[in-house]
């Protein structure tokens, strides 16, 4: 894993902002794996100011996120859909239609994998941007998440309930389910991104570089990928 430390969230944005626009440069039609939550923000903001000023074409290129809470459709304001809109799609010349984000609203597993089948119809994932939770999760993959999981119907651990409880306006609305992409479907992206920033993600750092794959920190299994870049804070890097 080629391993970046950066001096701040803005910088950590400005690198993996600038490995995103080579890709959308240099590819006739991009696929991009996409995160939420507060990592990707530096990033996404980056995006949008390079995009306006250089006048940067985002028509061809195509999208998927890695999750969506259960129970929110896209209207909602909580929703991943309603934050991508937001804080990327809808200051950049993207073709909605060419963005995807899992269905909240999806009832079964059978449904839920066919976000992977869809992801194989564009092509696959070039390149995949992820978080990191501070209990190792990518995408909302919890510890004991098996390595072969494909995109499914999730429940959110209660480390993870609480750490986003900081985007709700009360804990308890924090929903209890999601649907992730699986760490298979991670995985099969050609190229793998990933930032974290803060104190409180530098043990699950410090895992993903010192443990061997392990179902108890998801983030391991990046360690079988062969094309992995990750970012982050001297904070996040603290215990390497
Ligand atoms: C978000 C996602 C999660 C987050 C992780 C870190 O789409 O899949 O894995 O990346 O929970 O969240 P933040 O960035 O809010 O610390």
């Amino acid at each position: 894993m080629n391993k970046i430390i950066v001096k701040s969230e803005e910088e950590g944005g400005i690198v993996a902002g600038d490995i995103l626009l080579d890709l959308i440069k240099s590819t006739s039609k991009p696929v991009l794996g996409l995160a939420t939550g507060s990592t990707p923000i530096s990033t996404y903001k980056y995006l949008i100011k390079k995009s306006n000023d250089e006048s940067i074409d985002w028509s061809n290129v195509t999208t998927f996120n890695l999750d969506e809470y259960i129970g929110l459709g896209p209207e909602h304001k909580k929703s991943y859909r309603y934050f991508m809109n937001e804080e990327l799609f809808n200051h950049i010349n993207i073709n909605k239609d060419n963005t995807f984000v899992p269905d909240g609203h999806t009832k079964t597993n059978e449904e839920a994998s066919k976000y992977d089948d869809l992801i194989s119809s564009k092509g696959g994932i070039d390149l995949q941007v992820l978080g990191i939770g501070t209990n190792g999760h990518i995408g909302f993959n919890e510890p004991g998440t098996s390595f072969d999981s494909v995109t499914s119907i999730v429940d959110l651990t209660s480390e993870t309930i609480e750490a986003n409880a900081r985007f709700f306006d009360n804990k308890n609305d924090v929903p209890k389910k999601a649907i992730s992409m699986g760490l298979k479907s991670i995985m099969n992206a050609r190229k793998i991104v990933l930032l974290a920033f803060g104190k409180q993600k530098a043990e699950a750092i410090k895992n993903l570089f010192n443990l061997k794959p392990s179902l108890d920190w998801p983030c391991t299994i990046l360690n079988n990928h062969n094309d992995v870049t990750v970012i982050v804070d001297e904070d996040a890097a603290s215990l390497l």
